[in-house]
């Protein structure tokens, strides 16, 4: 920890938007292989919320303890300030951008500085601006890592097996649910990428963005239940989850997938018969994977959208705005005098 002071946000206790406090905070100090960026913009993420409300969304007796106080936030663009003498590959003065720390929950980037470990980062592509950058780390990533490669070997807490990407032919049809959010609009465009042909589930106002993105259906979530219209799908990677996840079963093809992005209750058994591979995995922290993204971030053939940006200061405010949803990808800090 240095004497010099920073601006961050910080939490002292789990509870709603208005636990997060704008405060005077030491600025941190390097440990080996880590770099201090000075953050330009900082993307937010719903593990955000969950760690601001204690993992409510988790069974009492799982939940992990925090100590207070803590810097939320894992996602950071901006520029090295200082590398720790054992770092290589990055210099003061570069542009970097990074998921940092996750699953671990200790990223800390909603402040000024951010200690970030040297492989959590890529080079922050150049056609692209720091809030673009802070808005692709762990939403870009994770859908990297559901459907073009893994990358690590760490079990996932929600499966035993590890998470296999599915080799998508040209044609495939994949249905991305909840298309328009961070990690959706990602997997679309990703799946885009690989040839597939892909049905995107959205609220109705959400189709023009999504057509913009290269959807060729859309699915009304507000109207319609997709899984009643969509048939012979692929892949369905659903980033929406929860208790009513097997209904997308009858949607899916044999032999086909169905990746839950949040955690769901499946029927294995029935998957079983339906001859369906239900597959998922947790996001790692990986820059090199990151810097492979960051190429198809910088020639344009993958888009970040940024549904808003809020200063640092208003971070409360921007958790509230995400509480309310219909939101056109990310939602972004910026960062005073940067
Ligand atoms: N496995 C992992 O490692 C990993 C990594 C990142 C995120 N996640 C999880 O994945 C989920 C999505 O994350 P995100 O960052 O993409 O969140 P997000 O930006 O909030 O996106 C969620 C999207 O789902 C849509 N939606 C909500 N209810 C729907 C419904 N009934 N049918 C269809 N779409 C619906 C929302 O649309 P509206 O705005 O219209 O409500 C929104 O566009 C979160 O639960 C997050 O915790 C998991």
């Amino acid at each position: 920890m240095s004497s010099k002071t920073m601006k961050a946000i910080r939490l002292h206790e789990h509870g709603g938007p208005e636990v997060l406090r704008y405060e005077e905070v030491p600025v941190p100090g390097l440990k080996p292989g880590e770099v201090l960026v000075r953050a330009h913009a900082v993307g937010i993420n719903p593990p955000d919320w969950y760690l601001r409300d204690g993992m409510q969304n988790l069974p009492p007796e799982t939940r992990p303890k925090f100590d207070f106080p803590v810097i939320p936030g894992t996602d950071v663009s901006g520029v090295v300030e200082a590398v720790a003498p054992d770092v290589d590959g990055f210099a003061v003065g570069d542009e970097v951008f990074g998921l940092l720390r996750f699953p671990s929950f200790d990223g800390s980037t909603y402040a000024e500085y951010v200690a970030a470990p040297a492989a959590h980062l890529a080079r922050k592509p150049a056609g692209i601006d720091h809030v673009r950058a802070a808005g692709a780390a762990m939403s870009g990533l994770t859908a990297w890592q559901f459907l073009i490669e893994l990358g690590h070997d760490h079990p996932s807490p929600f499966q035993e097996a590890r998470h296999r990407p599915v080799p998508l032919a040209p044609g495939a049809t994949v249905l991305v649910n909840g298309a328009a959010g961070g990690v959706g609009h990602f997997a679309l465009q990703l799946a885009k990428w690989q040839g597939a042909h892909v049905i995107a589930v959205g609220a109705g106002a959400q189709e023009p963005f999504l057509r913009e993105l290269g959807a060729d259906e859309f699915i009304d979530y507000t109207t319609v239940r997709a899984e009643e219209v969509a048939r012979d799908v692929d892949l369905v990677i659903d980033t929406v989850g929860g208790p009513t996840s097997s209904r997308f079963f009858q949607s899916i093809k044999r032999g086909g997938s169905l990746f839950p992005v949040f955690f769901g209750e499946y029927d294995a058994d029935e998957a079983a018969r339906l001859q369906i591979t239900v597959s998922g995995t947790q996001v790692r922290s990986n820059g090199a994977q990151l810097a492979e993204l960051g190429a198809l971030l910088d020639d344009g053939t993958v888009r970040v959208a940024i549904g808003g940006t809020f200063p640092l200061a208003q971070a409360r405010q921007a958790h509230e705005r995400a509480a309310r949803g219909n939101i056109q990808g990310k939602l972004v800090l910026t960062v005073a005098g940067s």
